[in-house]
């Protein structure tokens, strides 16, 4: 891959803090391997760029099978050696919650390169990504010292009990439009039930994990426990191919999830797979039309919309559809669409050219199969990645942008008459990850929630999450859960 040599200033323009300035001049970025900073054995790096001005942000090592071998050697070795192993869970805690006060104390530095790395809005990085991630940890922190065995009521002859024991070696891979945020719900879980790791972060956001593990050094984690490889989709396949992982954790694209699950087909790896989403947010003639109208906007503009449970698709009743739509044009008005690391911006840039391309593209066909479409009329900067706010009316359930995510800040509005039609709409794609459900109704609500086959619903609010809270889907969305009790059971085994 290409390899000019990066201009910290030039690319960081606008950063305050020196702290990221500094991690970004340490380049190129290398793999964390048993507790070890090391380049790629091929040497070989690639660029990760600042999607917000297309300057080039750090080089960054690109690992393959022969790093991927290393790594899960360390991570194998930790595991059955020790002291990770060994130790007990109130010693194991103080490493999240000592991880959880890191995150907090470097909360600045890490929201800017999340910005620079990302093209996410700053505030957002700050409140929710970082935050979030603090939030996580300390949450499994929690569960170190919470995870029971069993006696079984069988026969009193017997003595017969259950253990809840680490998987093993756990290989993850994950996305890049939340990128440390994805990294702490993979992590913690893991390191909370005792078991050693391999992430892989996405090609175009390795920043905050590579910080991460920085933290991760400074929390004096045992080595081989934590273990980060960067590079693109074939080092993430070569991890997924690798004899000696117990199991996969994936967030990523439909596509990506499925050719894991065929790869991991037929071998001992345990599999969890978070992928995409088409939502309904559904919106009643009843409902807090005002706060409706600011929960479809975060639904949906929220993140440039890289958001695998955005509310993608509204479904208005008829009687509403006017006013519902005249409220959604002025209010898209209003959202500020610019410089990520301007305080007041709402909506940053867009991740990638791939992505951008990806969104125009789907944009594209939802104008040629007739549906109309309305646009901010914000100005956009001339460099970078940028998508203005876009809605479609007339759009019906089987054009391309009704069925399929375009994972960017594009709506596409259908209507419906009653509760069961909108369910039957609702259910019409091959995904089924979140719902929004929009009304002043109880009965109704709880009524939507039965019927809607998706593994998150939300009632009169929108992307709002919990470290307490179960997140995964129904069909194509993937299948096991991420957060609270049920995100720690995919890595510990009954024995
Ligand atoms: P992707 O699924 O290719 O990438 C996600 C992660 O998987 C990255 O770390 C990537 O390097 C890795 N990866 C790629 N190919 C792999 C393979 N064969 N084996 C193992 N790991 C592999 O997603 P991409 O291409 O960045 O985005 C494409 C579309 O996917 C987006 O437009 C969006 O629709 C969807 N997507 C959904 C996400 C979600 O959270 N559900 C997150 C990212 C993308
Ligand atoms: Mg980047």
């Amino acid at each position: 891959m290409a390899a000019t040599t990066p201009s910290v200033e030039r690319a960081g323009n606008g950063v305050r803090s020196s702290a990221a300035l500094n991690f970004l001049k340490a380049s190129p970025k290398k793999l964390l391997i048993g507790g070890k900073w090391v380049p790629a054995k091929s040497g070989k790096t690639f660029e990760t760029l600042n999607p917000a001005t297309e300057e080039v942000l750090a080089l960054i090592a690109e690992g393959d099978k022969a790093d991927v071998d290393e790594a899960v050697k360390a991570a194998r070795k930790a595991f059955e050696e020790g002291p990770w192993s060994k130790m007990g869970p109130h010693e194991r805690a103080r490493y999240l919650f000592k991880i959880a006060d890191l995150i907090e104390q470097n909360a600045d530095e890490l929201a800017e390169l999340e910005t620079l790395d990302n093209g996410k809005a700053k505030t957002q990085a700050r409140a929710i990504d970082i935050a979030g991630s603090a939030e996580t940890f300390r949450y499994y922190g929690g569960w170190c010292t919470k995870i029971y065995g069993e006696t079984n009521p069988s026969d009193p002859s017997m003595f017969n009990y259950t253990l809840r024991e680490p998987v093993g070696v756990c290989g993850q891979i994950i996305p890049w439009n939340f990128p440390l945020l994805m990294a702490a719900w993979k992590i913690a879980p893991a390191l909370a039930a005792g078991n050693t790791i391999i992430l892989k972060p996405a090609e175009t956001t390795p920043l905050t994990s590579l910080m991460l593990a920085q933290i991760i050094q400074e929390a004096e984690l045992p080595p081989g426990v934590v273990n980060i490889i960067t590079g693109a989709g074939a080092t993430g396949a070569a991890l997924v191919a690798h004899g000696d992982v117990d199991k996969i954790a994936f967030t990523g694209s439909t596509e990506v999830g499925k050719r894991i699950q065929r790869s991991a087909a037929g071998t001992k790896k345990k599999l969890t797979l978070e992928l995409g989403g088409k939502a309904p947010n559904i919106v009643f003639e009843d409902a807090p039309i005002d706060q409706a109208i600011e929960g479809i906007i975060n639904g949906i503009y929220f993140n440039q919309g890289h958001v695998c449970c955005a509310g993608s698709r509204l479904f208005v009743q008829e009687s509403i559809v006017e006013p519902v739509i005249r409220k959604l044009r002025d209010r898209i008005g209003t959202l500020r669409v610019g410089n990520p690391l301007d305080k007041n911006t709402d909506v940053g840039a867009i991740n990638s050219q791939a992505q951008l391309d990806k969104i125009r593209e789907m944009v594209e066909s939802g104008v040629d199969e007739g549906a109309e479409m309305f646009q901010s009329a914000c100005a956009l900067p001339t460099r970078g990645f940028w998508f203005a706010p876009t809605f479609f009316t007339g759009v019906s359930q089987s054009n391309r942008i009704a069925q399929e995510e375009i994972f960017g800040p594009v709506l596409s509005i259908l209507t419906f008459r009653t509760a069961e039609e909108a369910i039957e709409k609702a259910n019409n794609t091959p995904y089924g990850l979140s719902a929004g459900v929009w009304t002043e109704k109880g009965s109704r609500i709880l009524k939507m929630a039965q019927k809607l086959r998706a593994g998150v619903i939300w009632a009169n609010t929108y992307n709002k999450f919990d470290p307490t809270s179960p997140f995964g889907g129904f069909k194509e969305s993937g299948f096991g859960r991420e957060g609270g009790l049920h995100g720690l059971a995919p890595y510990v085994v009954l024995s």
